[in-house]
């Protein structure tokens, strides 16, 4: 079977650790503008069923960076579209290419294009999960803070992929994670289940509220994104008026008791869940977590292909 990165649970917490360790390094010779190319002779498609500036541009640079060709597929120009099934494009892709990543609705989807393919298939973004977005989140706060373990984390928004993904990076690195949503957009149940399960095991905790001013006590970070995600565009409205008290505003940024960083995966809406002073603001690392998805996907790709 190849080795996937479909979710932060597909690896050990030391083998995302040692991701976020040769990021670091990979960032610092980026920086010196050291480039190896251990991928010279590699192929690696990039299928895109919904919109990305960040995902795209970084997969597509890091790609170069390490030396191999990529492809970039929407599905709007693949045969995808006209009815081609994910299965049969996988077997194609297979004879072609050498890797696969792929942004996706259902997660489904992401697990029958694994099923059919012989090369390894990355994640960049399903209606469930978003990997590379948190495992670039966490590097950023370990260069921010200089720590893992023990940073508290608190979500305020809807239980979208962004936040599933949190709970898995969270449970497995032992950090402290709370998230307040409205009540009827808390997070998948299954998955938070899962993540206490794997959270007790390293000294994490994952905890549910509906009150933001609950979660971010004593908060290192206060995290946010979007209130409707890709394909939800026809609930704007709805969840604009349903979200209402959960914008990160700078009362809630200084009611943490202590210094605290902002973080966002991008794009933001600004006066929807956060207020441009604070994602404009001194504590705002957003284009740091922005810049280092293209250190941690390099990171992960070697890794995929075992380099
Ligand atoms: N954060 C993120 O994945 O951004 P894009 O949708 O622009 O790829
Ligand atoms: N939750 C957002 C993340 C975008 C990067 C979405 O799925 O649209």
């Amino acid at each position: 079977m190849s080795r996937n990165f479909l979710t932060l649970l597909d690896r050990t917490p030391s083998e995302l650790i040692n991701l976020i360790e040769e990021a670091i390094k990979l960032k610092k010779k980026r920086s010196k503008s050291i480039f190896t190319t251990p991928l010279r002779d590699k192929s690696i498609a990039m299928i895109f069923e919904k919109s990305s500036t960040r995902t795209r541009i970084s997969f597509e640079v890091g790609i170069k960076e390490l030396g191999a060709y990529p492809l970039f597929l929407s599905s709007a120009d693949i045969q995808i579209k006209r009815g081609e099934s994910i299965s049969d494009t996988a077997k194609v892709l297979s004879r072609y290419v050498d890797m696969i990543m792929i942004r996706t609705s259902e997660h489904a989807k992401i697990i029958d294009l694994v099923e059919n393919s012989t090369i390894p298939v990355i994640n960049g973004l399903t209606d469930d999960y978003h990997p590379c977005q948190i495992l670039a989140d966490i590097m950023t706060i370990y260069e921010k803070l200089g720590k893992i373990k023990g940073v508290k984390v608190a979500f305020i928004g809807d239980g979208n992929n962004v936040a599933n993904s949190w709970m898995n990076g969270a449970a497995q690195l032992g950090m402290k994670l709370s998230i307040a949503s409205p009540k009827e957009y808390t997070v998948n149940q299954d998955i938070y289940k899962k993540a206490v399960e794997i959270a007790k095991q390293n000294d994490g905790e994952i905890l549910l509220t509906t009150d933001p001013y609950k979660a971010v006590k004593d908060a290192d970070i206060i995290y946010t994104d979007v209130w409707a995600s890709m394909g939800m565009e026809s609930e704007q409205a709805k969840r604009v008026n349903d979200f209402k008290g959960f914008i990160v505003d700078s009362k809630l940024m200084k009611s943490t008791g202590r210094e605290t960083y902002f973080m966002h995966c991008l794009p933001a809406h600004r006066g929807e869940e956060v207020t441009a002073d604070v994602i404009d603001g001194k504590n705002s690392i957003v284009f740091d977590e922005a810049e280092n998805r293209l250190h941690i996907q390099k990171a992960i790709m070697l890794d995929c292909f075992e380099v």
